[in-house]
């Protein structure tokens, strides 16, 4: 099968699973839009990153797009609104397909203009009694579905009805890509390598002097020469104790012989994400107290992966990780025990403040409920893990200068993250291309 044809076949088989959905709740009309274009400063936009939902359904990257889908009674169809081809804007800015090869190139039903997307909707959503869409997401998007249902209540006299109920498109799309496919997870793999290796090279160029923004251009490097457009967030390239601000963003500082290095950086490609967190030495060589923070926070990860496996619920890997940290923290000196207080306290939320995972996918922090959505009032439980759900493990530890606290932890800030996949037995990290235990990054950084 040519890559278009694959394209189709996924892409169409997710456009009907989303049709199904619709018609077990009464059928009606789904309208999902592609990001909007955003203005950087004058007349320069950002770079164009489509919507998430919109492309795993379309796998369309133009801006200016919709896919409505229409699936009621008299059946399915999906019409994606495009922009039209342009000789002019094509010499300026590329190629566009234009709605009739974007048709056959997307495997659409039908393709429209999206200049006719004003006129077309209110025709759609006459007499249909449910519509889906993403609610309360984008001011434009709902000012456009009010003034399209507008439209069709003014023909009430005529015997047209308008939808009654608005339904969360997104919630059905989210529970679909929480769960990866076999094409999805291969290009996750191929995105944690690319990531590995350019923590690998971080890893090799780091010396003391350098500044953090030095560090962040290997790292961009490695990604964009793979072929990943951009990072698929911000990097953090943190020494120090910059490491201990949990979204330290400047990577502006110099680095200086003796302290840790927290790098959190991982690409895009094809449009899923990576995401890694390495911490190592700017020297090449930990100190015994940086040596013994590391391979507790590697022995909490360590527990966590091993919490991650299917019938888990999700929190499970943070309870291990955090258990294996606050027992650590005591240890230390860090904290008063006994564990089970320190941890029924959360008194070790002082030096470990964050959740040890999040799922993953098309966006860093990806789509899908953490909580079993049920219709009781009381607290809903945590989601069981399953085969094809990709998540995060990423405990840390982060310890500012403190009066109380021993001056050779002072400023050290650690996480140690990986993408992992639920199999059927466990799970499988799979961006372990770049060391993690200490003797093999002190070995990296020497070569
Ligand atoms: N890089 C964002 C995160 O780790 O959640
Ligand atoms: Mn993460
Ligand atoms: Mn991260």
């Amino acid at each position: 099968m040519t890559p278009n044809a694959q394209l189709i076949e996924r892409t169409s088989a997710r456009r009907k699973a989303l049709a199904a959905q619709m018609i077990e709740h009464g059928g009606g009309i789904a309208i999902i839009s592609t990001a909007p274009e955003a203005l950087r400063n004058r007349d320069t936009e950002y770079p164009f990153r489509w919507d998430s939902y919109f492309y795993y359904l379309t796998g369309f990257t133009e801006p200016q797009a919709t896919l409505v889908i229409r699936a009621d009674s008299q059946g399915v169809e999906t019409i994606l609104f495009c922009r039209e081809k342009n000789q002019e804007r094509e010499i300026w800015d590329g190629y566009r397909y234009g709605p009739q090869q974007a048709q056959l190139s997307f495997g659409m039903d039908r393709a429209l203009p999206v200049d006719q997307l004003n006129a077309e909707m209110p025709k759609l959503l006459a007499n249909q009694s449910n519509v889906f869409v993403a609610m309360a997401s984008n001011p434009t998007t709902d000012m456009q579905l009010q003034l399209w249902l507008g439209e069709v209540r003014a023909q009430a006299r005529s015997g047209i009805s308008a939808p009654r109920n608005t339904i969360d498109v997104l919630a059905l799309i989210d529970e679909m890509r929480l769960r990866k496919d076999a094409h999805e997870l291969g290009v996750m793999r191929r995105a944690a390598k690319i990531s590995a290796q350019a923590h690998c090279r971080a890893m090799q160029t780091t010396r003391a002097g350098m500044h953090e923004y030095e560090v962040e251009a290997e790292l961009l490097y490695e990604f964009k020469r793979h072929g990943s457009p951009f990072p698929a967030y911000g990097s953090i390239v943190a020494g120090g104790r910059n490491a201990c601000v949990l979204h330290y963003r400047e990577n502006s500082d110099r680095l200086v012989d003796g302290s840790l290095l927290l790098i959190d950086a991982g690409c895009e490609l094809e449009g899923y994400a990576s995401d890694i967190t390495r911490t190592f030495p700017v020297s090449g060589k930990f100190s015994a107290a940086q040596q013994a923070m590391y391979e507790l926070v590697l022995a909490a990860q360590d527990a966590a992966v091993k919490a991650t496996k299917p019938g888990a619920h999700f929190m499970q890997p943070h309870e291990a990780a955090v258990r294996v940290l606050t027992q650590g923290m005591i240890d230390h000196g860090l904290i008063q025990g006994p564990l089970d207080e320190a941890i029924s306290t959360e008194r070790y939320k002082r030096f470990y403040m964050h959740r040890t995972g999040h799922w993953l996918g098309m966006d860093v922090h990806d789509c899908g409920d953490y909580r079993v959505q049920t219709s009781s009032d009381t607290e809903k439980p945590w989601r069981a893990l399953e085969p094809g759900m990709v998540l995060t493990i990423e405990p840390g530890i982060y310890i500012q200068a403190a009066a109380d606290i021993d001056p050779k932890f002072h400023d050290i800030g650690i996480r140690i993250e990986d993408d992992a996949v639920v199999t059927s037995q466990g799970c499988e990290l799979i961006t372990r291309d770049v060391p993690v235990s200490v003797r093999e990054i002190e070995a990296l950084m020497q070569r």
